[in-house]
């Protein structure tokens, strides 16, 4: 089920251990005191609502799947119903996979906020992200337009947390590893986005896929070079725990990687179902073995859908029912209280060295391809009406970039809808559930007369 790993002896000499910049050190920002919630913001290698840490104890929000094209947080009525088992639930963050930019968000933000529940918004969606197997055209001013829009439309919000800036477009083949170049130029223009126009320093990163042979070098990538290219945090996902214990998923091993990393970590999904669940996760991230350098996660997933991971099976637009593994997943959360004290986060941000190239890692530059200059015109006059879950979407509108390498080629991807399929959005879950979704995606392909696979 794992992938591939890397022998162990690599193990200790591609540990974060040695890290290369001067230490910055940082001091939390002022929470804004009128809000209902106040703002979280990253100091050192952890979130914090003003002096207090912030640990992410949430789950992913995706109902109806990653097929559906819809924005939960758009539906009043959904977003009520579920804003009510979220309470029950006693989390305080929820992470959602996909949003339509051209409509209001207040009524569901509210709610969420008078909840205490904040939102981790990913900025992508499959119309509009980076393709992994063309990542150059699909680095585009389009693309760029709905990616800022989405931030103007949730940055006004007090309980957005944070923004998502890719989500699995690195995945187990190799030659995905060079879309990364993408993934960091599209962090770095979202931060840049965000101080041009003024913004509330919303933290911005990346929530990886389960693979294990190329997870520290893109852990790696995202938090090395110039200050103005690195992530604000970095997310991954994990299904290793499996109702183990800390020692047997490898835990020790993630906690030892991490360490000295230098920005706040957390699990963007985990919850492996082989066993049971127990959710004995909790636990472990909220224990003195990972808090230092976690900073907790969010369990996949709220919804039932066809993967068997959800906790509540949606029943109609107003009633869920509850699976069992809802009280397991709440009990969790009673017993394994966020932790009192700084957890031995550390004061200073660092960064570390930058990957170099091997045989599961192809990036061998530290350059970024230049942002388009369409996207240089929205920097200074702010995005305008973002273009929704509709559209032809921008992967394929062609490159505007000027990167120094190679541009690729056009794809001979017919429509948007196949091109999003192919690559770049894999939002049901982790890579290592593959199979359950090469199966819907094959269905998918075939109903609409390409095989891209
Ligand atoms: C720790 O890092 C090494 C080196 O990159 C990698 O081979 C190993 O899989 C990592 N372990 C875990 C548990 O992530
Ligand atoms: C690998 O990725 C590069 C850059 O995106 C692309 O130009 C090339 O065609 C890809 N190669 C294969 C075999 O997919
Ligand atoms: C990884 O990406 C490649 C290229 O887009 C794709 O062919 C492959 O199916 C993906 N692997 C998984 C497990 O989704």
């Amino acid at each position: 089920m794992r992938s591939i790993c890397l022998a162990s002896a690599l193990a200790s000499t591609m540990g974060l251990g040695l890290v290369s910049s001067t230490p910055t050190s940082t001091d939390p920002e002022q929470p804004n005191k009128r809000a209902s919630l106040p703002t979280v913001t990253v100091s050192g290698n952890a979130f914090w609502q003003g002096s207090t840490r912030f640990y992410v104890r949430g789950v992913d929000y995706q109902p109806g799947g990653s097929s559906a094209m819809k924005d939960p947080l758009a539906d009043t009525t959904g977003c009520q119903r579920d804003v009510s088992e979220f309470k029950k639930l006693g989390i305080n963050a929820i992470r959602v996979y996909m949003v339509d930019n051209s409509v209001n968000h207040d009524t569901c933000m509210k709610a969420l906020a008078d909840a205490g529940i904040y939102v981790i918004i990913d900025a992508n969606n499959p119309l509009y992200s980076i393709n992994r197997d063309s990542p150059a055209e699909s680095y585009n001013t389009k693309y760029l337009q709905s990616v800022f829009a989405t931030i103007d439309e949730f940055i006004k919000y007090d309980n957005t947390l944070a923004f998502f800036s890719g989500n699995e477009v690195v995945n187990d083949s190799l030659n995905s590893t060079l879309s990364a170049l993408y993934v960091k130029a599209t962090t770095r223009d979202m931060r840049q986005y965000i101080v041009n126009r003024g913004y509330r320093k919303v933290p911005v990163g990346y929530s990886a896929a389960d693979v294990s042979q190329n997870r520290m070098q893109l852990a790696q990538y995202m938090n090395c070079g110039a200050e103005d290219e690195r992530s604000d945090f970095f997310a991954f996902n994990d299904y290793s725990w499996c109702n183990s214990n800390f020692e047997t998923a490898g835990w020790a091993y993630k906690v030892k990687n991490f360490t000295g990393y230098g920005i706040p970590v957390f699990l963007s999904e985990y919850g492996c179902k082989t066993n049971g669940r127990d959710f004995g996760e909790v636990a472990a991230l909220m224990s003195s073995e990972m808090t230092a350098v976690y900073s907790g996660g969010l369990m996949y997933e709220y919804a039932l859908g066809e993967n068997g991971y959800g906790i509540v099976k949606i029943s109609d637009s107003d009633s869920v029912s509850e699976q069992p593994e809802f009280a397991k997943f709440s009990s969790a959360l009673v017993a394994n209280p966020a932790p009192t004290g700084d957890g031995g986060a550390t004061r200073s941000t660092s960064s570390v060295p930058c990957p170099t190239k091997d045989d599961y890692w192809l990036v061998d530059s530290t350059d970024l391809p230049a942002m388009p200059d369409g996207a240089k015109v929205l920097m200074v006059d702010g995005a305008g009406i973002g273009p929704g879950l509709k559209g032809d979407g921008s992967q394929n509108v062609g490159s505007t970039s000027t990167e120094s390498g190679s541009i690729s080629s056009p794809t001979t991807m017919t429509t948007p809808f196949n091109s999003k399929n192919a690559a770049g959005m894999t939002t049901t879950g982790s890579v290592d559930k593959a199979p359950l979704i090469i199966t819907g995606l094959v269905m998918v392909l075939t109903l609409t007369g390409t095989l891209l696979l």
